[in-house]
């Protein structure tokens, strides 16, 4: 019977998010400079078996819904065999992923057959220029059809476009207008300050308020959706298209008080918030020889210390405000 884990602020915890790697093979500017960021050497890297215990002695203790992403999961060698093995864990009910889309669409099938929940495909743009701009590399055709394979396989799918003043503002209608011919989630993220270098913004130009301004005026009978329990994203459907739009408040940080997850970053660090620095080293525990007890047990008292949002998170972080984390690192 598994547990029910909640934090210091009476929050229930039952989603894991688990970056398997640092690398990545695009170079979106929001998330890492062009020369890339300094990787962590691979013996500080997680191995997949000691992922797979993590998630083992995670599971009993009441996580139900795991996400693995990166960096980029397919880069890291023998990744469907790692999530084979994920998916024999008991207990757990959901197994989603968050990929970039160009190492994808050979897995397809296979994922499928998995019994894999979901699927997030990072996509920024729909214009060729545009996403090559964006992210370094001129791979558009290759994720559009890693998208094609995932609906007609019918996997669910949703799509993520971080919405970047002078970039992509004119791909926002374009994106929504996709919901009208596929079964697609697409969603709209607040750029955040983890660009692998300086903050860049004073004020985010286009917050969640602003990119839905932006759809209303062009569809103005679009009608919001009953948001689930803890969801990240403020939904909502045009009449009569398949799909539907979320926008993602990543920088605004209006969702704190429902917030379900946690994060274990490639190199073993516990993140209760993505704005935290890491709260604990699972990695060295795992490596001195921690029994599962002592795993529950430190794990369970260190979300007894859960800041209460992104900003208090952010807030306690003692590194140089001038140095700035990559996503890649953190676990998007
Ligand atoms: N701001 C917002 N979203 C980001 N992502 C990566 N970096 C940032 C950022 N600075 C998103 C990617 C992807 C997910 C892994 O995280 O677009 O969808
Ligand atoms: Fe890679 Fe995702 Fe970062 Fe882009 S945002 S560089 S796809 S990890």
């Amino acid at each position: 019977m598994a547990g029910q884990l909640f934090d210091n602020h009476g929050r229930r915890i039952n989603y894991l998010r688990l970056a398997v790697t640092d690398r990545c093979n695009l170079r979106c500017f929001y998330c890492m400079p062009e020369e890339g960021i300094k990787y962590v050497a691979r013996q500080e890297l997680l191995t997949y078996e000691e992922m797979v215990r993590m998630v083992s002695v995670l599971v009993p203790l009441g996580i139900e819904k795991i996400r693995l992403t990166g960096g980029e999961p397919f880069l890291r060698r023998d990744f469907m065999d790692f999530l084979r093995s994920i998916h024999q864990i008991p207990g757990l009910k959901q197994i989603n992923l968050t990929t970039n889309g160009t190492l994808t669409e050979q897995h397809v099938p296979e994922l499928k057959a998995m019994g894999i929940n979901s699927v997030n495909l990072s996509i920024d743009s729909l214009d060729r220029k545009r996403f090559h701009e964006i992210t370094r590399r001129d791979s558009l055709p290759q994720v559009w059809s890693t998208f094609e394979a995932l609906i007609n396989t019918g996997i669910e799918t949703k799509l993520n476009a971080v919405v970047m003043d002078g970039r992509n503002i004119d791909d926002i209608l374009p994106m929504v207008e996709l919901t009208k011919r596929y079964p697609v989630s697409v969603r709209f993220i607040e750029e955040m300050p983890f660009n692998g270098d300086v903050a860049h913004y004073e004020k985010l130009p286009w917050d969640h308020r602003r990119i839905m301004g932006h759809i209303r005026e062009a569809y103005p009978t679009i009608e919001k959706l009953p948001d689930p329990p803890s969801s990240t994203s403020y939904n909502y459907q045009i009449p009569g298209h398949q799909g539907t739009v979320g926008v993602i408040a990543a920088y605004s940080r209006t969702f704190c008080g429902t917030c379900n997850r946690i994060r274990i970053t490639p190199q073993g660090l516990l993140k209760t918030c993505l704005y935290d620095q890491g709260v604990l080293n699972l990695r060295n525990l795992l490596r001195a020889g921690a029994t599962d007890e002592q795993l529950q047990d430190t794990f369970t008292s260190a979300l007894q210390h859960r800041a209460r949002d992104g900003w208090e998170a952010e807030g306690r972080q003692s590194r140089d405000p001038n140095a700035r984390e990559s996503m890649a690192t953190i676990g998007g």
